[in-house]
């Protein structure tokens, strides 16, 4: 198979949320439309990727920091393209800019009843933090 990774750019953003949104345990909202994801894109350049098959978008994972610790979002594999290392290569790309920019730590959420991605965080070295408990405000409010 010829598959092909390139930096995530803003033309990727619909073929990339339409996967997002086909893929089990993604947590989407009003921030994954094309304007804050161009905005995200632009404060990270060259951090996010995305994975092509024969000129199709088959994966894609955003990954950005904010001068200490580096976050990975939405990593996904279109179903029919797992097993094949592609997950393995998203994730490594984004790895390798964040420690090329000096980042130490990476980290990401996931729902806790994702079983499957956990195991595959945990597969790729990533501790899962019980001491730690994610909190949120909204500013919109
Ligand atoms: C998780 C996901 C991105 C993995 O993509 P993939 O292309 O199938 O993964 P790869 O083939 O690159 O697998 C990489 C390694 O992880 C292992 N792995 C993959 N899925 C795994 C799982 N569910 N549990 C344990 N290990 C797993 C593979 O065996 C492989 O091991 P190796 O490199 O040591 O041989 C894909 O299954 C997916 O999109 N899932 C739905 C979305 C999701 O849950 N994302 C993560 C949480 S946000």
């Amino acid at each position: 198979m010829s598959t092909v990774l390139h930096p995530f750019e803003l033309r990727d953003h619909a073929t990339a949320l339409a996967l997002w949104q086909r893929t089990e345990g993604m947590g989407l909202g009003t921030w994954d439309e094309a304007e804050p994801i161009g905005c995200f894109l632009e404060r990270n350049p060259g951090l996010s990727v995305v994975a092509e098959a024969h000129g199709r978008l088959v994966g894609a994972a955003l990954c950005g920091h904010d001068g200490r610790r580096g976050f990975l979002y939405h990593a996904a594999v279109d179903r029919d393209f797992r097993g094949q290392g592609l997950g393995r290569l998203l994730v490594e790309f984004c790895l390798d800019r964040l420690r090329e920019r000096g980042l130490t730590r990476c980290h990401l959420v996931t729902y806790q009843d994702n079983a499957e991605g956990r195991a595959f965080w945990r597969h790729l070295g990533f501790r899962e933090r019980g001491e730690l408990l994610i909190c949120s405000h909204d500013l919109t409010a």
